[in-house]
Parts: structure tokens; sequence; C-alpha cells
């Protein structure tokens, strides 16, 4: 509704007030599972590491990741007699402003390290857990009769039912908030009757780009090595993958032992001791180092259930679901499905990969330009202890080799990387080095970050990132003297990474983003009395203007043939973030009549199945800002956009599924869209016509 009605104002202040029952429109999302699905898993986890299930509740069938924030994995180092170690990567020169700047890209003439070095390390996949059945029964996922899933979302819980030979089976599947253990609660018949077991298996890593839905390989078996300790109740298998060890600290309630590894495998079995009773506690802990403290099953479900309901509990919350329509339903269960997944998924100690702890993308790597999307929302849902988990901390840890690669290259400050593992070093790549929006990131978080909670603390807390940040943005931008202006590039990718890099000059998502970076650093200084270095207000006062032809913005300035040839416009369009991702520009090139020329252009032309998740919302929060509600919702629904049966946002054809940013960036949407922005005028509404919303705890966007 454009203009609200007074009485939908009234209800909405008294509903607000009343505060809203989040348990009863959570739990209305609860998914349930007949079946495994091929593609995802169900899951639990606590951000650092999560165990993906299919419909058993284990990973029985189908071996769906454990993965976790510190598991990682490097291949051997290549033994070719001139190209051993990652110091005889030499990166490739490229004309930058009439000098040879150094940069992180695979070098022809050194094609087996620049390879180790962008597939290493990976990310492990640490282990499988499944039923064991015995093997003469020929068990497969159709055997088993009437079988039902069910997460419980206030609680992490994951609810497993189904029947075999006639006795039922119920499992508990639940993940410890505190540390990297799973607990498993069964009830069967099948296990007094020695039908029924555990097993536990080892992949060994995969050299594949994308490993999904399934991580590692299970046939290259004398490539690692297993072995097994075990005293009464409990056991450790300690896996040996090349240089990287870790342990499976195991624990058990009954008495039952462990036997293995079958030949030729990495699997190992748990097996009551015949006559033992009907049910199994245990617990499964994973760990780089040995762990004595493994909570039992109870203790985890109890834990797990605290963490979350105090998750649903604390912070903002949104309800849609007054709304008569089932487009409010399906973003509604989004909305929940995005904030289970998130936190289960993206709540670590690095910014998390595409794919969450699901699967790996990338080798598992994670990359810097999309923190904003994967964790902005943490900070504007008030979640800020699951923010603080990876920042600024990440950023302070990356600081020193993100100095070092600005010097290397001639700048001032520190250029975070692109391409990363947990040692900060950006793996080699074209795009990789040559991209820049990932740069502003740091101010955006510590915007937010001041925005609700101004004062020095927070001042100190970011200032040495911002300045670092600031010196070297300003020693990237380039005084072109015959226009007297700042120029962005060449050589660069911009957002959209489809063009060509050495003709690439000021685009227009940069040169927007850039200002605001400068002008944050420049407040900062301000707000602690402090003066405004002089370089950092010339180049702020005189960057290129935004790009513009024909009433539109472009991707950069004299991009050939934008709107006319489509291998232009399929690729992010970030011009739309100008505004919808960031504050009022207060600059003469920023005109609000282009900006909207712009989103209709875009509306009508782009290739929409090419999009990758984050953009939809992206497009959405420029929709809500140019006060076209409708169309913001259409784009968070838009076909394109999809969230399967569990709520995992669907890759599409460019990427694999899941794609973990179309979730953060759908809350950030959804959380400025609740709390409005600055400048919103009053009587302006985010939400279609008839739409009841109800929020809490949603502060103004910036
Ligand atoms: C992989 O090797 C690189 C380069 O030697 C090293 O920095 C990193 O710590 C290693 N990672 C693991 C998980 O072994
Ligand atoms: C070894 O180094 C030489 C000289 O740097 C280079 O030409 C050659 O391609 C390298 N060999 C391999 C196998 O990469
Ligand atoms: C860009 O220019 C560098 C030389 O500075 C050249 O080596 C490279 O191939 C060019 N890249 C493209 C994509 O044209
Ligand atoms: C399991 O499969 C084997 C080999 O196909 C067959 O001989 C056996 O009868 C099957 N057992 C059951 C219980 O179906
Ligand atoms: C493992 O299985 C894959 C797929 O079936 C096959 O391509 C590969 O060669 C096997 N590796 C080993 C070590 O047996
Ligand atoms: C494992 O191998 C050993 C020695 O080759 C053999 O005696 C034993 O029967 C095998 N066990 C299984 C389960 O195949
Ligand atoms: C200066 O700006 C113009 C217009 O953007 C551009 O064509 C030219 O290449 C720039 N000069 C240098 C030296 O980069
Ligand atoms: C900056 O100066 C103002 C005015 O003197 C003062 O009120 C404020 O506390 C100072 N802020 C800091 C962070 O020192
Ligand atoms: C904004 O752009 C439109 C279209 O080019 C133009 O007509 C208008 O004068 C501009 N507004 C301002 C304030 O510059
Ligand atoms: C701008 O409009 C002119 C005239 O209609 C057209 O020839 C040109 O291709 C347009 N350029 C762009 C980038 O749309
Ligand atoms: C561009 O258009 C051509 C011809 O219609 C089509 O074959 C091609 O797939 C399109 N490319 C993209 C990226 O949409
Ligand atoms: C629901 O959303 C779809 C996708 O955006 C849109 O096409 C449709 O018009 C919407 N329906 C209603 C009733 O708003």
């Amino acid at each position: 509704m454009k203009t609200p009605s007074l009485l939908t104002l009234a209800l909405c202040v008294r509903l607000i007030a009343a505060s809203i029952d989040r348990q009863v429109i959570v739990s209305q999302f609860n998914p349930t599972r007949y079946a495994s699905s091929n593609s995802t898993p169900m899951q639990v986890g606590n951000g650092n590491f999560a165990f993906g299930t299919d419909v058993t509740g284990l990973q029985t069938f189908l071996p769906f990741g454990t993965l976790s924030s510190w598991g990682w994995h490097n291949f051997s180092l290549p033994t070719d007699a001139n190209q051993t170690v990652p110091e005889d990567f030499t990166g490739l020169d490229w004309w930058t402003h009439g000098r040879l700047v150094n940069y992180d890209q695979p070098n022809p003439a050194e094609p087996v390290i620049s390879n180790w070095l962008i597939q290493n390390p990976q990310r492990l996949n640490l282990g499988q857990v499944g039923f064991w059945f015995e093997p003469s029964l020929n068990v497969t996922e159709e055997s088993l009769v009437g079988k039902v899933q069910t997460l419980d979302l206030y609680s992490g819980i994951i609810t497993s039912k189904f029947e075999f030979l006639g006795k039922n089976l119920q499992v508990k599947t639940a993940v410890d908030p505190d540390s990297d253990t799973v607990s498993i609660q069964v009830e069967s018949e099948l296990l007094e009757s020695g039908e029924l077991g555990i097993f536990f298996d080892y992949p060994y890593s995969d050299v594949n780009k994308f490993d999904a839905p399934f991580v590692g390989v299970w046939n290259a078996t004398s490539m690692h090595t297993t072995s097994l300790q075990q005293s009464e109740g409990q056991a450790q298998i300690t896996h040996e993958i090349d240089a990287t060890t870790y342990y499976t600290s195991i624990k058990w309630d009954v008495e039952a032992s462990i036997t293995g590894p079958e030949n030729g495998t990495h699997r190992y079995t748990l097996l009551l001791t015949s006559n033992c009773g009907n049910t199994l506690d245990l617990s499964v802990n994973f760990s780089p180092s040995l762990t004595k403290d493994v909570p039992t099953a109870d203790t985890t479900s109890l834990t797990s259930q605290s963490w979350w309901q105090q998750y649903w509990e604390t912070g903002a919350f949104i309800d849609l679901t007054s709304t008569p329509s089932t487009n409010a339903t399906e973003l509604q269960r989004r909305i929940i499905l995005s904030q289970y997944l998130l936190a289960v998924n993206s709540a670590g100690h690095d910014s998390p990969q595409e794919s969450g702890l699901v699967s790996n993308g990338w080798y598992g790597k994670f990359h810097l330009e999309m923190p904003v999307w994967h964790l902005g929302h943490w900070a504007r849902w008030g979640k800020w202890s699951l923010l603080e988990r990876a920042i600024p901390g990440m950023y302070e840890r990356f600081l020193p080799t993100s100095i070092q690669r600005a010097q290397e290259q001639g700048y001032e400050g520190a250029r975070w990387g692109k391409m990363s593992d947990p040692t900060g070093r950006s793996a080699p790549g074209e795009i990789n080095s040559l991209l820049i929006w990932q740069q502003p990131h740091v101010m955006y978080f510590a915007e937010m970050e001041y925005r609700d909670f101004p004062g020095e603390e927070t001042l100190k807390k970011w200032d040495e990132l911002l300045t670092w940040t600031a010196e070297f943005m300003v020693s990237f931008a380039w005084w072109n003297t015959s226009t007297g202006v700042y120029d962005l590039g060449p050589p660069m990718y911009p957002v959209s990474e489809n063009t060509n890099p050495n003709a690439t000059i000021n685009p227009t998502f940069e040169l927007a983003y850039w200002r605001f970076g400068l002008s944050i650093a420049s407040s900062w200084k301000s707000r602690q009395n402090l003066s405004i270095p002089a370089k950092w207000t010339h180049v702020l006062n005189n960057l290129a203007p935004l790009p513009i032809e024909n009433g539109t913005y472009i991707i950069y300035e004299g991009i050939p043939n934008m709107w006319i040839d489509n291998t232009t416009y399929y690729d992010h369009p970030a011009m739309t973030g100008i505004y919808g991702l960031l504050p009022p520009l207060s600059i003469p090139s920023f005109n609000l009549t282009i900006m909207s020329n712009t989103a209709s252009k875009i509306a009508s032309i782009w290739d929409f199945s090419q999009l990758f998740g984050w953009d939809f919302p992206m497009l959405a929060m420029n929709a809500a800002k140019l006060g076209e509600p409708d169309k913001a919702v259409g784009y968070l629904l838009d076909p394109n956009f999809v969230f399967d049966g569990v709520g995992m946002p669907v890759g599409g054809p460019r990427v694999a599924t899941p794609y973990m940013p179309g979730s953060g960036s759908l809350l950030l949407a959804v959380a400025m869209m609740a709390g409005g922005w600055d400048g919103m005028s009053e009587g302006v509404s985010a939400w279609p016509e008839g739409w009841v919303v109800r929020s809490e705890g949603f502060a103004r966007a910036m």
C-alpha cells in the first residue's frame, strides 16, 4: 500500500506493541520430507559446523556433507622439477596506468603451481555417519516404509521416522551450538535384533571446483588412513589425510562396540550387544584436536533447544501471515527458512562459502566481495553475536597480507583479496585479482555497527581497518590530467564480471561505492575529532561522474553497445545497487529519473534467467526505494529466484545449489522493507497494497 490507511496503521501499532508470537509463526514452516532429495540435505548445524541428512536423519543412503569452518586439506605439492612450492608462482604483470603491476593470475609458464594454488586448500567433508543395516537384507531407501522427516525450527532438531521389517524406527538428530557434535537419539526394535547399527566412513578430497551435492570420493582409500581406539562407551577415529589430521570422538550410552575398518574402506560400524534394549543415544564430535568433553546426546538436544529458542526470540522479526495472499505466505516461508539456514551455514569464523556448509563451490573457498550479502543481514536483524564471529576478526586477520598485496603492487593501504581460504590468501585468477568492489565492504559493516552502537568503542574498533582500506582506495583512484577527475580502472573487473578488464573504466557501482566508502572513512575521522587526510577529500570530491547514456546508468564509461548487444546485459545488474544498497548519494551525477529509467530498462531487457540469487534482492531494494512495492515483492518471488522445500536457495543455470547469498540478501532486503530507509517519505510503504505486515526490531537502513 503506497499510502496506508489509518486503520492499518492503527492495527500495526497495536500488534507491534503486543509483540509477535514468534513460535506460532516459525513452526508453521517446519519443513517435512517423505523421501530424500537428490540435491539438498535437511540440515542441522551451528554456523561453524553442519551435518546434512537424507530422509533417514543420517547420511545412510546419500553422503551429504559434514562441513566445518576449520576442516581443510591440501593435496601434496606438485612434483614437477621447477614448480614445486607456492613461492615459485610469479603471477602476471599487466600494464596499469603506464606501469607494470603484478597480479595473482595463473601464469601459462607456471601452469602446475598456478593450478595447485587455485585448487588448494579445499574444504573437507569430515565424514559420513549413517544407519548400517544387516547387509544380506539389501536395504535401499525404497525398502523403508512410511518415511517422514520433520525439522523443528524452534529447537533445531530433525525427527525422522520409518518402518522396516514391521519394526518402527525414530531418530532425532541435532547439533550442539557450542561444539561440533552431532547428537543421534534412536529408538527402534531393530537395534535389539542386531539388524541395525551406525556406520562411520571417511572420503578423500576431490579436485572439483564444484563438489555438489556430495563432497569427496570414497574409492581413493589408499590415499589416506584412519585408525580406531575405543574403550567402554566411547571411541575415537583419527583421520589422516595428507598433512591434515582430525578426530571423530564418539560416545554412546549402551553396551556396544565399533568394528572396522572393513577391508579396503574406511568404514567402521557400531553395533549393540544383542538384547541390549531398543534405544541408542550417540554423540559424534569432529575436532581438529583431541577432545575429551563430548556432550551427551541428551545434553546436546537440550542445548540445541535453548539456543534455537533464544535465536528466534531475540533480534528482529517479521510476520506476513495475516496477509491473505499465497505470495505473502511464500515470502514468509523463504524468510523463516533463510533465517534457519543462515544460522546453520553462514555464521562462522570466516565469511561463508557460497554453498555454506552444504557442499563445495570454488573448492570450498569464500569470496571477499560477498560478505555484505552473506552477513550484512545479521546486523540489520539485530543478531550481532553471530556477525561478530567473523566480522571484523576476519578483516583483522587478513590485514597484514592485504597490506603486503597493496605494497607489492605499488599502492598505499590494504587491498583485500577475493577467493580466499582461512589464511587470507587469494587464489590466482584474472577476475580474482582485478575485482575491486570488495574494498568498501569494510565501511559498510562499520557504518551499520555505528548506527546501532554509536560511540567511541565502535569508532576505535574500526578505525585502523577503515584507514588502511581508504588509503588503498585513494591510491587506486587514478588522477586523469586530461579530464581532471579520478578514474577507477583500467584494468579492473566490475561487479558484472563480463567486461574487458583492459577497457573497463569508471563503472557505475564501483564509483558510487568508492564515494560511499571514502565518505564513511572521512566521517569516521570527524567523529573522532581527527583530521581527514587532504588526499581522501580530494579523491572523494573529484571522482569521475557516474556514466550515463541516453538517460540511463550504464555498466561502465564508454561500454560499447550497452542495451544493444545482449552480451552486456545478463550478469549482475549492479547499477541498481547504487540506490538499493547504498544510502542516497549526494552527488550531481546521481539523478532519480535516470535511476528510474535504468530500473525500467533492466526490467524490460535484462536476461533474468542468468542472474545469481542476490541480484533479485538487490533489484527489490532498488524497486522499494523507487516507490514500487509490487515490483519489490515481485523480485523476491521471481520465477528465477527459487527456494526448495527445505528453503535452500536454488543456484540456477550458472551455479550449483544451494547458493546461499540468495538467502542472506533476501533477509537484507526484507529488513530494509520492514524498517524503512534514510530519506523514506512519510506515508510510504515498501509493501504491496493490502499486505498486513507486522514487524519488530528493524531500524531504518542507511
Ligand atoms: C595449504 O598450503 C598452504 C601453502 O603452503 C598453507 O598456507 C596452508 O596453511 C595449507 N593448508 C592446509 C589446510 O594444510
Ligand atoms: C620450468 O621453468 C622453465 C623456465 O622458467 C619454463 O620454461 C618451463 O615451462 C618450466 N617447466 C614446467 C614443466 O613448467
Ligand atoms: C590486458 O592487458 C595485458 C597487458 O597489460 C595483457 O597481457 C592481457 O592479455 C590483456 N587482457 C585482456 C583480457 O585483453
Ligand atoms: C539380497 O540380494 C542377494 C543378491 O542379489 C539375494 O541373493 C538375496 O536373496 C537378497 N536378500 C534379500 C533379503 O532380499
Ligand atoms: C573412483 O570412482 C570414480 C568414479 O566412478 C572413477 O572415475 C575413479 O577412477 C575411481 N578412482 C579410483 C582411485 O578408483
Ligand atoms: C578382510 O581381509 C582379510 C584378509 O585378506 C580376510 O581374512 C577377511 O575375511 C576380510 N574380511 C571381509 C569382511 O571381507
Ligand atoms: C582519461 O580519461 C579519458 C576519458 O575517460 C580516457 O579515455 C583516458 O584514457 C584517460 N586517460 C588516461 C591516461 O587514463
Ligand atoms: C569531539 O569533540 C567534541 C566537541 O569538542 C566533543 O564533544 C566530543 O566528545 C569529541 N569526540 C571524541 C570522540 O573525542
Ligand atoms: C535528471 O535527468 C533527467 C533525464 O536526463 C533530466 O531531464 C533532469 O533535468 C535531471 N534532473 C536533474 C536534477 O539534474
Ligand atoms: C541511444 O539512443 C540513440 C538514438 O536512439 C541510439 O542510436 C543509441 O544506440 C542509443 N544508445 C544506447 C546505449 O542505448
Ligand atoms: C543473445 O542473443 C542471441 C541471439 O538471439 C542468443 O543466441 C544468445 O543466447 C543471447 N545471449 C545471451 C547471453 O542472452
Ligand atoms: C505473486 O507473485 C508472482 C511472482 O512475482 C506474480 O506474478 C503474481 O502477480 C503475484 N500474485 C499476486 C496476487 O500478487
